[in-house]
């Protein structure tokens, strides 16, 4: 049997392997996303974006630990004049870009998605679910303003725009985000931000292990998996799979990776098993993947996606 085909389309798009990093992993300098391009990754998601350049949350902000990790950035980046400048060239590595945009403000949106959208990326991402930013609500947990935004935003772009949403936990969250993205349509979705507001204790030093926000921020990594597979699987049910999903939360392993496509994502990103491991995670990802894929005689990655058996 040929090597299963582990490539993918979302929104039109081709990705020439359905493993990418996700927004904030070693994706905010030039270099981190030019290391992106060199590697084995699918795409180039780039760090989501402001008004302006942002140093981000005070230092300790990042703490792994053997379940995961948690983060407390701030959204660190260069601000989107610099990435509108960066984008061309990050093409010349012959895969998709992602530009995800985040907002301290709803006004913020629209600013950089119009600037953003004529710097030619891919597809954009709007980052609807960054939980780390004192005194600003996850604006996904907002319904009317989510749909507002959606509006403004996909009003002055001309690319395939998505939303990164936070996680929901209970089915009437799914249904009214689904009802927002049925009144105001995206192209993709990705699914989902970390766990926000969790707090990680060391029991030795009795103390927080990151500084800002009192301890206090996003969890990713194995121990998201399920409640990232339980949105992903949700979210493919509302749409009955007609909007293409990236799962994102808990890829550490080839199989990760599959539980994701049965639960009904196309294409995966990786956080926390990036930072650890560095670029080479996405080849060995992908061979373990492709291991997965053809034990069970699957002839690609797509052939899974939605799969999953219910009892
Ligand atoms: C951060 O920069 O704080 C993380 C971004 C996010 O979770 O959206």
């Amino acid at each position: 049997m040929t090597d299963p085909d582990l490539s993918c389309t979302i929104a039109g798009v081709r990705f020439p392997l359905c493993i990418m990093n996700a927004s904030g992993a070693l994706c905010v300098t030039r270099e981190e996303l030019e290391a992106l391009g060199r590697s084995g990754a699918g795409a180039i998601v780039t760090k989501s974006m402001t008004v302006e350049f942002r140093k981000g949350n005070p230092e300790p902000r990042y703490y792994p630990f053997s379940g995961g990790s948690i983060n407390s950035m701030g959204l660190p980046n260069l601000g989107y004049q610099t990435y509108a400048e960066l984008i061309p060239a990050l093409k010349a590595f012959k895969k998709p870009v992602i530009a995800s945009i985040a907002g301290l403000c709803e006004e913020d949106f629209p600013e950089i998605a119009r600037a953003i959208s004529k710097a030619g990326p891919d597809l954009i991402e709007v980052n609807l679910s960054c939980p780390n930013i004192p005194g600003k609500p996850q604006i996904g947990y907002d319904f009317d303003a989510s749909e507002r935004l959606i509006r403004k935003v996909r009003a002055v772009v001309d690319r395939p725009m998505g939303v990164k949403l936070p996680p929901y936990f209970d089915p009437a969250h799914h249904a009214a985000m689904a009802d927002v993205l049925k009144r105001a349509p995206v192209d993709f979705l990705s699914l989902i931000n970390s766990v926000g507001n969790a707090l990680v204790i060391d029991p030795e030093k009795e103390s927080v292990v990151i500084k800002p926000k009192g301890g206090f921020g996003g969890l990713g990594g194995s121990v998201i998996k399920a409640v990232a597979l339980a949105n992903v699987r949700a979210f493919w049910k509302a749409f009955d799979g007609r909007i293409p999903i990236i799962g994102v939360g808990g890829v550490t392993s080839g199989t990760d990776v599959f539980e994701h496509l049965l639960a009904g994502a196309s294409a995966v990103q990786v956080g926390t098993a990036l930072v650890e491991e560095g670029t080479g995670v996405f080849d060995r990802l992908a061979a373990e993947l492709r291991a997965v894929l053809a034990k069970k005689s699957y002839p690609s990655s797509s052939a899974v996606v939605g799969r999953l058996k219910e009892l």
